[in-house]
Parts: structure tokens; sequence; C-alpha cells
């Protein structure tokens, strides 16, 4: 049996192959919300790592998944560093106040560890309850996309806001930058020590990015991230899902130093096929809203998928993350199809 870990390590295998989904801890499962009841907040159930390891276990444990991804937040890095982060019900994410030209005086590094240790603890707890046959993946947001929630506040259509302050104060914004790039990789390596065997990257908002500024905002700080946590993991797998950003796919694939990247559903895949090396491992991207609706229109995309990747190592998963209203059968058949791709 070929685990994902071994996509990484050997490449393709002539099997099927391996599937796991963003977000697939959540909503989604009756068995998450009766463990979410049991805590206040959002956050208390990321910090506290025997219900977190609970959680991250459910997916797998249910549809035997190929991989587990640790149950946290990309938002659990603002919170450690000072600004306060909440998530009101069926509002999103509200994040406390945080001036561009004077960031330094808000986050702080002191109580970093302290707050964040409870997700390698969760880890470490996950790593020996997990099967050695399942990959677990550890994760982070990006710079980019982190500092579109620290700058805006909230979840927005457009981050305005923040996108508004990065043009008019670049210089600060940049150092921003500068500073979650030492905080995400610090983070991600600790991870890594805590047993992660992959990590993924999620810019979730690079289609926010104007093409403009792409290499600013989003080219360099990602390389600097990667090669802080390569200098000191050089052979971890790092799967890179910058959404959104189109034909920038091309560059971000070469520069970035990611080994995988992760597809939206937006992206042709015969594109992806006649653009990007024919070694670099890929990731997606059945349509979530595909997931929900079910039917032959979800045989037929999920084997579509499979025809276009061809000889090209890959790892099925959707374009974004499992939506809440998603019919536990319809995991269940297209669990059933993949395995069943040969
Ligand atoms: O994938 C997994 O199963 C692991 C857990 C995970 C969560 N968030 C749990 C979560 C992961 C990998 C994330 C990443 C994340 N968080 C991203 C990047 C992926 C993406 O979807 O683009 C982003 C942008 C966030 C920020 C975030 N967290 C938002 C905008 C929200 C509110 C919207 C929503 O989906 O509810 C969250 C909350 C959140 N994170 C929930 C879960 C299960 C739902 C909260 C709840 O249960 O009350």
């Amino acid at each position: 049996m070929t685990t994902l870990l071994d996509l990484f390590l050997k490449g393709k295998c002539k099997n099927c192959p391996p599937i796991w989904f963003m977000r697939q801890a959540g909503r989604y499962l009756p068995e998450y919300g009766r463990v979410r009841e049991k805590c206040k907040t959002f956050l208390d159930l990321c910090y506290t790592p025997e219900l977190a390891v609970e959680v991250t276990l459910q997916p797998v444990q249910r549809f035997s998944f190929d991989a587990a991804i640790i149950f946290s937040d990309i938002l659990v890095i603002p919170d450690a560093l000072g600004q306060k982060v909440s998530f009101e019900n069926l509002k999103g994410p509200v994040l406390s106040s945080l001036p561009l030209d004077s960031f330094q005086t808000i986050l702080s590094y002191d109580r970093f560890f302290e707050k964040a240790s409870s997700v390698y603890e969760a880890i470490r707890l996950t790593r020996s309850s997990l099967c050695t046959s399942k990959t677990l993946i550890g994760f982070a947001g990006a710079p980019w996309t982190l500092s579109l929630y620290m700058l805006e506040g909230a979840g927005t259509r457009d981050f305005a806001g923040a996108k508004q302050q990065a043009f008019q104060q670049e210089q600060q914004f940049l150092e921003l930058l500068d500073f979650l790039v030492e905080v995400i990789s610090n983070h991600l390596i600790e991870q890594v020590k805590a047993g992660v065997q992959v990590i993924q990257i999620f810019e979730s908002w690079g289609g926010l990015c104007p093409a403009t500024h792409f290499e600013k905002w989003i080219l360099k700080p990602t390389q600097k991230l990667v090669s802080k946590v390569k200098k000191v993991f050089p052979d971890l797998p790092i799967i890179g899902f910058p959404k959104g950003i189109g034909p920038h796919l091309l560059e971000y694939s070469v520069k970035t130093g990611v080994s995988a990247v992760s597809l939206d559903s937006s992206i042709p895949l015969s594109w992806a096929q006649n653009n990007l090396s024919s070694s670099l491992i890929l990731q997606g991207n059945l349509d979530p809203l595909l997931l929900v609706a079910g039917g032959n229109g979800l045989k037929e995309a999920i084997r579509s998928i499979h025809q276009e990747m061809g000889d090209r190592p890959y790892i099925f998963n959707l374009g974004h993350g499992i939506l809440p209203q998603t019919p536990l059968s319809h995991v269940e058949e297209c669990i059933r199809v993949v395995r069943s791709l040969g």
C-alpha cells in the first residue's frame, strides 16, 4: 500500500491517488458538532490538545482518508501574537484592531510559543495514535493571506481596508510580511519537530493580490518562508495552495521551492499539464459544490480529474475547503470512486 507521503518520496505509483480534503474536520460531521459543543469558543477547541486530537482523527476514522490534517486554524498565529481573535457565530472571524504603522507595539513574540505549544502537543498525541500508513499534515496561512485578516480585522469579500493600507504604507506592510515570514516559519518548524510529515501553506486569498504586486507580496515572502523551513528540514514535502492566482501558478511553482501545488477549481487541468513541470506533484481540484451536489456529475468530474492528471503524481482533493452542507454519503461515494481508479 502506498501512503500519501510515499508520493513525495517515490513519485507516482500505479494505484489510485491518495485522497484527503481541505477542512475535512469540521461542521459537516455530526461528531465534530458534539465535540465543538463542549467548548465555549472555537479557539478553546483549537487550544485543548485532547479535543483537537479527537477532531483531527474523526474524518480519518469515519472515511479512512489517507491523511489527517491537524485541527487548528490559520488565525491561531495572530491570536498567539497578542492580537485578539474571536469567531462570532455565522459572522466568521473578528480580530482586534492592528494599525499598520505601529504593529510592532501590539504583536509580540514573548508569549507565542506558550500559546502555540498546545498545537504541538496535539500533533504529538495525534501522531502517536494515528496508524503509520496515514500521513499527518501540518499547516499555516501564508504571509499575504494572514496579513489581510490581521489588517482588515475580519473576513470580508474584498479585504478593501487591508489592501488600502498596504498600498498607502507599503514600507510598513513589507515589514509586517517579513515579521510574519519569521513567525510562520518557526511555527511550521515546531509542527514538524512535533511529528507532522507534510506541511501545507494556505494562500487562500492569493486572488486578491494585484498582478503588479504579486512578486513583492506573495512570491518573495513565500520563497523566504519555504527556504527558512527547508534550511532545517531539507526533505520536508511542502504543499502550496495559492488560491486564485491563475497564470502566476507557473512562477509560484518554479520559484517558491514548494514540492507540490494545490489547484483551485478554476484552473483547467489541461492548462496545468501544458504549463507546469511534469515532475511537479499536483493536488486538487474538485469543486466543493460538486461534492455537495453529488450524482453522476460528481462521478464524471472525479474520472475526468484522474484522466487529465495522466501520468503525473497527484493527490486527490477539493479545489477549496469542504462545505458544511456536504452530505456524508457524497463523501463516501467520492472516496469509493477515487479508490476504484487504477
Ligand atoms: O482542514 C482541517 O480539517 C483542519 C482545520 C482547519 C480549520 N481552519 C478549522 C476551522 C484548517 C486547515 C483551517 C484553515 C483556515 N482557517 C483557512 C485556510 C483554508 C481556507 O478555507 O481558505 C482560513 C482562511 C481560515 C480562517 C477561518 N477559520 C475562517 C474564515 C473561519 C470562519 C468561516 C468558516 O468556515 O466557518 C474559520 C473557522 C473554522 N476553522 C471552522 C473550522 C472547523 C468553523 C468554526 C466552528 O466550528 O465554529
